[in-house]
């Protein structure tokens, strides 16, 4: 799948953004290996601490569906009165997801401001000397 058709896709999932708490609007588009790809929004809640992230809706989605294996996100988020997104580095809480399901150099994340505006890193520039399953062999 082209990167632009996955930030599309991230594009279209930011509009169902519950978010009217913070009023900062994020879509995730995760491509598993299977070439499936599972959209996210931000789910927000008066109480706050249970708010969902687009990023963690788009994996747990997927995970629930059966797919375990990613080869990448575009995530897309700014504010909603704002017309044009910036970059929208992951959360920690997030990154850490990542790194449970994902390889750490394979796996790309893209912050995408347009379709052809993004940027490119690894699981790995994201979320350096992170905690994983590994720790606990
Ligand atoms: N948020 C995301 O959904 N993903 C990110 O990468 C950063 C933050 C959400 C959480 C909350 O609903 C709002 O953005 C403001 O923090």
């Amino acid at each position: 799948m082209e990167k632009q058709e996955l930030i599309r896709e991230a594009i279209a999932a930011r509009k169902r953004s519950y978010s009217p708490y913070s009023h900062f609007q994020v879509g995730a588009a995760l491509l598993g290996r299977s070439g499936k790809v599972y959209t996210g929004c931000n789910i927000e809640n008066a109480a706050y601490t249970p708010t969902n992230c687009a990023e963690r809706t788009a994996f747990f989605k997927a995970i629930s569906e059966g797919e375990k294996e990613f080869e990448m996100i575009a995530i897309v988020g700014g504010p909603a009165k704002s017309a044009r997104t910036d970059y929208c580095p992951p959360c920690g809480v997030c990154r850490q997801v990542m790194a449970e399901f994902c390889d750490p150099k394979a796996f790309r994340v893209l912050m995408a401001r347009t379709e052809t505006d993004y940027r490119e890193c690894s699981l790995e520039e994201v979320l350096p000397f992170g905690f994983t399953k590994e720790e606990l062999q």
